[in-house]
């Protein structure tokens, strides 16, 4: 199966750790086994519209495994919106134009939920791709794991075990902020792991009272401290009836003026959140009489060397890509599977987000072990 190719490899989307590892393993198969050409693209496809790429040979792909980031940069440019000289235009063209200039017999692209519907757009004007999937927050469908996500996994439950004697020593409820966007895979997997009094997650939106009765109650039983580990995207049971309500009217808008307004109720929304676990910290403090402090993990849950997990999973998805591309497959991502790997067609990925589900088995366990979900 060996002839010769040539093709193209990008990451897109925010970075994950792994990312290198996943370029190193699809390079070490395509450029070392098989004897084909990779370019790789700057800055996701960003670099793709604008032509901007680096020949990587065996040379390039050594020393990469551990480091976290990515080589080649990434952005969350999307083929059809670019910002160019600070016009937003449509760079689908250019970017059909540059994968024939460069005579490319597949692109790969690391990337989560936005790589896979711009990947789709490619797809549809004709580009070959293969993805893989990465992001710390573990919410692409149809596969086990995303690259990333065990790493940040790893960081986010040390934070916790960091905070607990903090906590424990001044008396205080703590709120450890977790990211994760839509999705409480991250919140719910560190909370768990740390063992965080209080897990609240976008899936199960909360009531506060309930949250500080909860605290109230280990208080009366002689603990007066807690921890609340709480997703960037939970919401409170009223909050979320909003968000709901705008959502419903953006998809049921039939005008131009009806999805503006649909629109701006949304990003109003939005930036109401963004103070949210602060409010949510205040309002505990109220409700318990306790000091609250926050701590807001943000990109520390990114950064640096992947963990051993991540390795392995980007070794086995990367080599794996090649080998479907020299056995000709066309338009998949390269799922995790148990121990193996299955190609699924990027169509049926695109546009969905793996939610954590009501009835999952990690939610079940926290509940069994006390832990309170906020409902
Ligand atoms: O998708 C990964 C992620 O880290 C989310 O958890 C978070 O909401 C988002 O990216 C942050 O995006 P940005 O890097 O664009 O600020």
């Amino acid at each position: 199966m060996k002839g010769q190719k040539r093709i193209g490899i990008l990451t897109a989307g925010g970075d994950s750790p792994g990312l290198n590892a996943a370029i190193r393993a699809v390079g070490k198969a395509a450029v070392g086994e098989y004897g084909w050409e990779m370019i790789g693209f700057r800055d996701g496809f960003l670099g793709l519209a604008q032509n901007r790429f680096v020949r990587l040979n065996k040379t390039d792909l050594a020393g990469i495994l551990t480091v976290g980031g990515t080589i080649l940069g990434t952005s969350r440019d999307k083929p059809h919106r670019m910002m160019i000289d600070g016009q937003e235009r449509d760079m689908t063209g250019a970017i059909v134009a540059n994968y024939k200039k460069n005579k490319l017999d597949a692109l790969v692209c690391i990337g989560g939920g936005g790589t896979h519907k711009n990947a789709l757009r490619l797809v549809e004007k004709g580009l070959n791709i293969l993805s893989i999937p990465k992001t710390i927050d573990n919410d692409v469908v149809l596969t086990d794991a995303t690259i990333g996500f065990d790493t940040a996994l790893g960081i986010a439950t040390e934070a916790i075990d960091r905070l607990h004697s903090t906590a424990h020593s001044h008396h205080r409820i703590v709120i450890a902020e977790i990211m994760g966007h839509a999705a409480g895979w991250l919140t719910l997997g560190a909370g768990i792991a740390g063992g965080a009094d209080v897990i609240l997650l976008p899936e199960i939106p909360y009531d506060v009272e309930k949250i500080a009765a909860a605290i109230r109650r280990r208080s009366q039983l002689g603990t007066n401290f807690s921890i609340v580990a709480v997703a960037e995207g939970a919401k409170s049971q009223e909050d979320s009836a909003l968000f709901a309500e705008a959502d419903k009217r953006k998809k049921n808008a039939k005008t131009q003026a009806e999805k503006d307004y649909a629109r701006l109720r949304l990003a109003e929304l939005e930036n109401k959140h963004e103070g949210n676990t602060l409010r949510l910290a205040k309002h505990l403090e109220e409700l318990t009489r306790l000091e609250a402090r926050v701590t807001i993990l943000g990109y520390v849950q990114r950064g640096g060397t992947p963990s051993y997990n991540d390795r392995l999973l980007a070794t086995r998805l990367g080599t794996a890509c090649a080998d479907l591309i020299a056995q000709g497959a066309a338009d998949v991502m390269v799922a995790a599977r148990g121990d193996g790997v299955k190609p699924v067609p990027i169509k049926d990925v695109a546009g969905l987000l793996k939610l954590v589900p009501p009835g999952h088995s990690w939610i079940t366990s926290a509940r069994r072990v006390g832990t309170c979900l906020g409902d």
